[in-house]
């Protein structure tokens, strides 16, 4: 039975450019939708940028553009970006778009006639430099319950507390610095204790992973707070119907945009009814987070999609933070490397390896470490894996005319025992265990290598050129098992394999089969070896 999936990551804001940070999760992501397709699931890929909010509506005004201008530029470098490191979204969207206006005033107008809208005056903190007020993210201060520094309004990013911003220790804004005033405003409310039932129901589903379930229930036994879901003009965003001056927080229409992305790739491509994918329980719905959003989208989220009358997601998965030689990614220590920094001096495919060797299903931290990037990529990618090919086409090409023979009877053992890693990497990639799947996938290069060492074709060949292109083609057998193993991982190199042993495009299922007596071509050089050095060169760009 084929699956039929819906797989999002995170909508970046359109504000700033990729960092290796994001990569984290859009190489996961990819890696799982890679992997899917080649199981022969049908799986889309739907992302955009995260376009509204004050940030972005400020910086639109410091680079002098009009906030559409400014999104639509840096939307087109995402798309690059993420292009160059080979993240397959099927549609890469916004949303700020009239589709993502239309369905989040539906979802909100159900939610108000449902009567889960309320509004109350509140009290807020006011920048009187800027005049603006400051929603949580624009407001800083020590944690009121770990008095840890620099957190924001809404929670802390250490002890995952959840507060409102004005119970935060020493508030300063973030766009000036300075201590903010408090006023009051009108507010509207999404009571999301009216779906406290859906929530836990949802939660008790198996939906996330236990550590997740675990935070998640903790927030639930402290009970659900009201959700403030407008900000005040000037803001860049949409207007809350029946209202002037009064906008969506951006958080509300962020996550809309997941479901309006389908539905302008829906109605452009015409290859599946947008409603089927969200409405339906045809469709698996696997979303893809960062730690620090996951308030919004395992309560909000499932709120607001139910109200909507939308299905709740199959999965949340949730991914830790990137640090860099240990540090917190961070401008001031150099520490912060944009994509395009990266892709100056390496190969995009080396940083898929180094991800998936490291990412695992649970919300720990992942390091970038240069030394060990370095060394993981020569020693893996390309003295376990490509070195297999090279080596091999090389004696083909000598000795046997560019044409692999049969595989002799000696080699069969080798080759099963790679074949019998095959249900453990499924289930690794199907898991999101990662860096399990690249050990295993090691193990069988490992097996592989010792082989061909052992057998010593290019020594064969001198006297028994037959049986030194028999092992050659039992040794191709390896290598074409090890990349089909790898392509969710390595989509590019494996491409070039593809073509080097003019195979179709590998499926999950060509596992099953060999190849033997036909031509493979000569060898086209797919990677090169690193140095500390050049990595070291990104860090500090
Ligand atoms: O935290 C962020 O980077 C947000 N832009 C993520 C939004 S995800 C979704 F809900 F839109
Ligand atoms: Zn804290």
């Amino acid at each position: 039975m084929t699956r039929k999936i819906l797989v999002t990551s995170a909508l970046p804001y359109a504000n700033g450019s990729i960092h290796l940070g994001h990569l984290v999760e859009h190489i996961q992501t990819d890696i799982f939708v890679r992997f899917q397709r080649l199981m022969g699931n049908q799986c889309y890929y739907m992302c955009a940028d995260d376009a509204h909010g004050t940030a972005i509506m400020l910086s639109a005004e410091k680079s002098k553009q009009k906030p559409e201008d400014y999104i639509y530029n840096i939307r087109k470098e995402h798309i690059q970006d993420f292009k160059a490191f080979n993240i397959s979204h099927d549609h890469y969207y916004s949303t700020h778009s009239e589709e993502n206006r239309i369905l989040s005033e539906e979802i909100y107008l159900k939610a108000k006639q449902s009567g889960a809208i309320t509004t109350k005056e509140i009290k807020q903190y006011y920048c009187e430099q800027t005049n603006l007020f400051l929603s949580d993210r624009f407001i800083k201060g020590r944690c009121p319950k770990c008095h840890e520094e620099d957190q924001y309004g809404d929670a802390c990013e250490k002890c995952f507390h959840t507060y409102d911003a004005t119970e935060l220790k020493e508030p300063y804004s973030v766009y000036s610095g300075k201590k903010p005033v408090i006023k009051n405003s009108i507010h509207y409310f999404f009571k999301l204790s009216n779906f406290k039932d859906i929530i836990n129901n949802w939660l008790q589903e198996g939906h996330v992973t236990d550590p997740v379930k675990n935070k998640l229930q903790e927030w639930l036994d402290v009970g659900l707070k009201d959700w403030d879901i407008s900000r005040d003009a000037p803001y860049f965003g949409f207007r809350i119907p029946e209202e002037t001056n009064k906008y969506f927080y951006v958080w509300l229409d962020a996550p809309i945009g997941y479901i309006s992305t389908t539905k302008n790739w829906c109605d452009t491509t015409k290859k599946e009814s947008f409603e089927r994918i969200w409405k339906s329980k045809e469709y698996e719905i696997h979303h893809f987070i960062g730690k620090d959003i996951l308030y919004f989208h395992t309560l909000f989220w499932p709120a607001l999609l139910h109200v909507g009358g939308y299905q709740l997601p199959q999965k949340v998965n949730v991914h830790g933070f990137l640090t860099v030689n240990n540090e917190k990614m961070s401008k001031s220590r150099g520490t912060f490397i944009l994509a395009k920094s990266y892709l100056k001096k390496l190969n995009p495919e080396f940083l898929r390896y180094y991800y998936a060797s490291k990412l695992t299903s649970a919300i720990d931290d992942l390091d970038f470490s240069t030394k060990d990037f370095t060394n993981k990529i020569n020693s893996d990618v390309l003295g376990k894996v490509i070195n297999i090919c090279s080596r091999l086409s090389a004696i083909i090409h000598k000795y046997g005319e560019g044409n692999i023979s049969t595989i002799p009877s000696g080699a069969k053992n080798m080759l099963e025992s790679i074949r019998s890693h095959r249900k453990k990497i499924e289930n690794f990639y199907e898991t999101l265990e990662f860096s399990k799947a690249m050990k295993e996938i090691m193990i069988c290069a490992d097996i592989a290598n010792q082989f061909i060492d052992s057998e010593a074709p290019w020594s064969v060949a001198k006297s028994d050129t037959k049986y030194a292109i028999e092992i050659c083609t039992a040794g191709i057998n390896a290598c074409r098992y090890i990349m089909i193993y790898l392509k969710p991982v390595l989509p590019n190199i494996v491409e070039g394999v593809e073509a080097l042993l003019n195979n179709a495009p590998y499926k999950w299922n060509d596992l099953d089969t060999t190849i033997e007596t036909q031509s493979i071509k000569t060898y086209h050089h797919l990677a090169s070896r690193i140095t500390l050095e050049e990595v070291e060169h990104i860090i500090n760009m």
